[in-house]
Formats: C-alpha cells, sequence, structure tokens
C-alpha cells in the first residue's frame, strides 16, 4: 500500500497537525520521523483543543499505530507528561511504539542549548531551547545515548559518564557537581522513567514494514518544515534535523520507493517564529491582523510569530525540494477580511527579476517580494465546505497560488476544526 507523508512548506506551524489528524482517518500507523518536543502539533476535535510535542498525531483515533521513529529526539519527561496529559483525557495511549533506536534528550542538552544561544548574543537563532541542537549534535559526535540503552543500567551508566564527561568543561560543572548530576540522572532515568516507557520500546522499522507488506496505509508525519531542514533552510537560522520528504527514509527507515503521496502543507500566509531571513515579512497593520487573527503565537513557546504574505518563491523550491505531489493550504479563512491579499510571485534582487529561490545567502537577505496583488473577498469562508461555495475571489486567490507554485492544491483549512475543511478538487 502507498504511504502518504505530511511536510511543512514554510518555517514550521503551518497546521501539519491538523491535517495529520485528518488523514490519519483513513491510515492505521502514524510516523514521526525527526524532530522533537520543539514541535508544537495542534488538533481541535469538536471543539476540544489537544496540542502534541511529541506523540504523532493520529493519536485521537483508536485504530491508530503511533510511531516515534528512530530519527526523533526524545525527552522522556515530556513523552510522560503527554501520554498522562492524553489519558487524563480519556485517550488510550497503550498502541504507542517508541524506537530503541531514538536518541533521548537530557537536561544538560537544554543548558547547553541556553548557553550556546547565550553566546551568540544578538546573533542568536531564537530556538526553542528544548535541547534538540546539542542532543542531535551528540548524536553525530557519536556520543548520543539511544533509548535501547536504558536497558542496560550498565551500558547506560557508561555512555552517561562519556557524555557528561564532554559536557564538563561547556558548562563549567566542578566534578562533584558532575558526580551528583550522574545519581540524579541515573535515578529519573532508571528508576522513573524507564518502568513508564518500557511497554512502548519497540523495534519500530520492523512494524512500520510489516505494516506496508500487509498493505496498511502508513502517514509519516513531519515536524518542522522546509526552511528549518538542516540541509535546505536558511541556514544556520534551521533546526538541526531533516523535516523534508527526504527525511522521512532515514528518520523512519524506509527507502523512497514507499513514499508516494507527498502532501506539502502551506499556510495561506507566511510565518517564522525565530530569526533568520524573511522576504515577504509584514511590519505593519497587516501583518498584526495575521498575528490577531490567525492567533499566531507558538504552540510550544507562546512566542509571537512573525507574519508575512505566501511566498510562492520559496514554495516551487519546496515542490522540488519535497517532491510534492499536492499542496494542503491552511488558515484562508484567516484573510477574510482583507480588502486586498498580496503574493510574493517573484523577488527583486539587485534589480533583477528572479523567480528561483537563490542558493546564495547574501542574494536571498537582499531579495525584496514582487507581489501579485488580488481582491479580498471579504466574507466568513469559516463555514464553507463545498469549493463551489468560495467567493469569486477566494477562488482566484486560490487558483493564482496554483499557478504560481505549479501544483494542485488538494484541500483547503478554513478554520482550526477538523470538519473545518474543502476538498478543492471536488
Ligand atoms: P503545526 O505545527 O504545523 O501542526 O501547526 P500548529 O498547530 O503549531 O499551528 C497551526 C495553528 O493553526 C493551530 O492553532 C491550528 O489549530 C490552527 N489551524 C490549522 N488549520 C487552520 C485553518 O485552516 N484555519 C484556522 N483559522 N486555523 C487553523
Ligand atoms: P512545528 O513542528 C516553528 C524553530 C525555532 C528556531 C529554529 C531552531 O510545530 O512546525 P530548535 O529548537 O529546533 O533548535 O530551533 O527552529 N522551530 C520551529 N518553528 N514550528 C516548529 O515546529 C519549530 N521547531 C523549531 O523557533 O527558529
Ligand atoms: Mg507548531
Amino acid at each position: 500500500m502507498p504511504s502518504t507523508i505530511v511536510v511543512g512548506t514554510q518555517w514550521g506551524d503551518e497546521g501539519k497537525g491538523k491535517f495529520t489528524d485528518l488523514f490519519a482517518k483513513e491510515m492505521q500507523m502514524v510516523v514521526r520521523y525527526q524532530g522533537g518536543h520543539n514541535a508544537g502539533h495542534t488538533l481541535v476535535v469538536n471543539g476540544e483543543t489537544t496540542a502534541l510535542q511529541l506523540i504523532p498525531s493520529g493519536i485521537l483515533y483508536d485504530h491508530i499505530v503511533p510511531v516515534i521513529g528512530n530519527g526523533v529526539v526524545v525527552d522522556l519527561g515530556v513523552l510522560i507528561k503527554e501520554i498522562d496529559m492524553l489519558e487524563a483525557k480519556g485517550v488510550s495511549c497503550d498502541r504507542i511504539k517508541l524506537s530503541g533506536n531514538a536518541h533521548l534528550i537530557f537536561p544538560y542538552h537544554q543548558e547547553l542549548d541556553a548557553v550556546f544561544e547565550g553566546d551568540l548574543g544578538d546573533k542568536k537563532l531564537g530556538t526553542t531551547k528544548r535541547g534538540i541542537g546539542p542532543a542531535y549534535a551528540d548524536k553525530a559526535n557519536r556520543v548520543g545515548i539511544r533509548v535501547q540503552d536504558l536497558l542496560d543500567p550498565k551500558i547506560f551508566h557508561e555512555k552517561l559518564l562519556i557524555s557528561l564527561n564532554q559536557k564538563e568543561s561547556l558548562l563549567e560543572k566542578a566534578s562533584d557537581e558532575q558526580a551528583l548530576e550522574t545519581e540524579s540522572l541515573l535515578n529519573t532515568f532508571l528508576e522513573e522513567y524507564l518502568p513508564r516507557v518500557r511497554p512502548y520500546i519497540a523495534d519500530t522499522i520492523d512494524l512500520v514494514h510489516t505494516a506496508l507488506e500487509a498493505g496498511e496505509h502508513v502517514l509519516f508525519e513531519g515536524a518542522q518544515a522546509t526552511f528549518l531542514d538542516i540541509d535546505h533552510g536558511t541556514y544556520p537560522f534551521v533546526t538541526s534535523s531533516n523535516p523534508t520528504a527526504g527525511g522521512a527514509c532515514a528518520g523512519a527507515g524506509v527507502g523512497p520507493r514507499h513514499l508516494e503521496r507527498i502532501v506539502g502543507i502551506a499556510k495561506a500566509y507566511t510565518t517564522r517564529v525565530g530569526a533568520g531571513p524573511f522576504p515577504a515579512e509584514l511590519f505593519d497593520d497587516i501583518g498584526d491582523h495575521f498575528v490577531n487573527v490567525g492567533h499566531e503565537y507558538g504552540t510550544n513557546t507562546g512566542r509571537r510569530r512573525r507574519t508575512g504574505w505566501f511566498d510562492s518563491v520559496m514554495l516551487r523550491h519546496a515542490v522540488r525540494l519535497n517532491s510534492l505531489t499536492e499542496i494542503a493550504l491552511t488558515k484562508l479563512d484567516v484573510m477574510d477580511e482583507l480588502d486586498t491579499v498580496k503574493i510574493c510571485a517573484a523577488y527583486d534582487i539587485d534589480g533583477e527579476r528572479v523567480e528561483k529561490m537563490p542558493n546564495d545567502q547574501l542574494a536571498f537577505q537582499k531579495a525584496k517580494p514582487i507581489y501579485e496583488e488580488l481582491p479580498g473577498w471579504k466574507t466568513d469562508i469559516s463555514g464553507i465546505t463545498n469549493p463551489q461555495d468560495l467567493p469569486e475571489a477566494a477562488k482566484n486567490y486560490v487558483q493564482a497560488l496554483e499557478r504560481l507554485c505549479g501544483i494542485p492544491i488538494s484541500l483547503i483549512g478554513v478554520g482550526p476544526g477538523r470538519k473545518q475543511y474543502i476538498n478543492w478538487q471536488s
């Protein structure tokens, strides 16, 4: 059976959680393949909001096996809190599978995240301070500690000492302080966390392949987004993993042959949290309108998101980088009250019209948006489910996005609720 991936096409928070939840109805398994609790994916079902950081967005369905893949970095304390939060709402978490190969985030990764950000001063990246970068750095440095290391206390102890010794000077810790920290971490991870998470630990690669071989439909849920990708994003203002579709292969242990339907989630405008270039950014009333009407505050950190117009130059690049087969557009309703709407169609770089996202970072920093302007629709579309019922001006906007992005838009979100969407191709 083919599998589907949901990938963010901008700088995150496009509404991946909402559409993953929607698609999960027809799937058997949902797999997170990268990132960690830097993600915040929001689901709104029957008016009730659930915000998830680590657990895959299919969890609300009883039939879904939610898998935390090998490419994810896991803070076990956060995972346990999330499980408790869901179970308190009556959502069973028994089906969760946690890869034994996933790397663990420790408190010292979070301390290092803060130290590195502090060192950068006014050049700081604006990370979520969740320890994501330092945990992936340990993985690349081959001193990371994996979930399966917990199963052998001796190995866990040895690896913890190696990792802590490395950080001693960076974190300026005295050796007696470090000895106390070792004791406390051994206790927390082996006595407190392990008994809670042991039932979930699994060979997720075998599970995913067994599901695919049985003809089940597997959904891969990206966190973060294309332009936060460590290889393809606006480096260094990126996260430390590969959210792009190719990341699902490494982060879940599947070959590209399995990735068939690749859905890019795009907000009808653009947002970004944290520092970094943003050509179509707005600093005016319309930017504030997107923040206020779209509730553009981080699901995870509560930070105000930066806002701007839809950037089709970036989207065309995202189509290529991910082999997108379709776009699911979100938050079109947030534009309901605008008199005119704009789409960044190309950039002006040193007086030249540029249609493709430049590889040269200095050129990208100089890029000025060249806009196409269309009339707004000035109508509340949040209750519409039939594409024919959309106002003409809204249809024109969606068609202009399709023309500029070069691929079809399949679904359009018109509100946060699970049922608030339009099947645009119907
Ligand atoms: P994710 O990180 O990509 O899953 O997105 P977030 O959950 O961080 O942020 C998206 C926000 O927009 C959430 O609050 C969603 O409930 C909300 N949302 C998703 N789709 C729509 C939509 O079509 N319209 C509106 N108004 N809100 C939406
Ligand atoms: P979801 O999955 C938006 C941003 C941070 C920062 C940069 C690096 O909800 O779309 P990190 O903590 O990863 O080292 O921070 O990446 N960032 C996100 N922005 N949505 C996210 O996740 C993000 N995860 C990380 O703000 O700029
Ligand atoms: Mg989010």
